[in-house]
């Protein structure tokens, strides 16, 4: 594990009371249970909760990105989804690329790409590694933060980011950092998790290493940065969100 990865202490993840039964909340309807120990009733998010720190999946979860079966459905199904229609082409980078599954298929599937898959947690990174083996020097993979990204301005044709940003503590730092890798024309291009109450379920016993966005909240994080022909929709009953962007020329 990178030293500066680890479980946020407790001041940061919530101090609410542990409810003895499954209740709801008053402000945002999520589920609470004693698992989930009020993780939805933080304070309102502070970058400094984050500094130079990354909030860690837990075990299970990282465990459920390398099954077969996830990298099946992400990879086959998940995937054109994502795209939009879009046919990737030339040099791209998925952050969060976890096991390696969407760049795979990726690869597989267009044979003038090059991709840098990276991804902030070793072990994955090791995974993509094993995973991505085949592809030989059309597939790279490193460790980087994501809102920290250790690439130069303007070298992506492509940036990629799978069901990822809200394991990002700083997600809007890493739009902001997908945006500075891109060349100008190149395309920032994913889906992410919204808050909802079947969302913060799946994420329970993750507290406040996990953070959701909102409906809105990465349209009005995109407004400030260079992008144009912005396209953001909420899919499946508003429980996440597409999104593709072009950085301006
Ligand atoms: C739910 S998994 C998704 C993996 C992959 N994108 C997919 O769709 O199969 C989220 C991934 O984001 C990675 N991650 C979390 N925080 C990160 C950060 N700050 N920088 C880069 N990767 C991060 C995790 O290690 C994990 O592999």
């Amino acid at each position: 594990m990178a030293s500066s990865q680890r479980r946020l202490p407790s001041p940061v993840r919530g101090s609410g009371k542990v409810w003895a039964a499954v209740s709801w909340c008053g402000r945002c309807s999520a589920p609470s249970t004693t698992v989930m120990q009020q993780a939805h009733r933080r304070r309102p998010w502070n970058p400094d909760d984050y500094a130079g720190r990354v909030p860690e999946m837990v075990a299970a979860a990282k465990w459920m990105c390398t099954t077969v079966p996830y990298q099946l459905v992400t990879g086959r199904v998940v995937l054109p989804w994502a795209l939009q229609g879009l046919r990737p082409a030339g040099h791209a980078l998925e952050i969060g690329a976890g096991s390696g599954a969407m760049a795979a298929q990726l690869l597989g599937r267009y044979p003038a790409l090059t991709l840098v898959a990276t991804d902030y947690d070793p072990g994955m990174v090791a995974h993509a590694r094993k995973t991505l083996s085949t592809f030989g020097g059309r597939a790279t993979v490193k460790q980087a933060d994501a809102a920290k990204l250790v690439f130069e301005d303007d070298q992506f044709d492509l940036v990629l980011s799978f069901a990822m940003l809200h394991h990002v503590g700083n997600w809007p730092g890493a739009v902001r950092e997908a945006l500075r890798v891109l060349r100008p024309g190149g395309r920032f291009v994913g889906y992410d998790a919204l808050e909802a109450p079947l969302v913060r379920l799946l994420h329970c016993g993750e507290g406040d290493n996990v953070r959701l966005m909102r409906r809105g909240q990465l349209e009005a994080e995109l407004a400030g940065l260079p992008g144009t022909d912005v396209q953001v929709s909420n899919s499946c009953s508003g429980l996440v969100v597409r999104f593709r962007v072009a950085k301006t020329s």
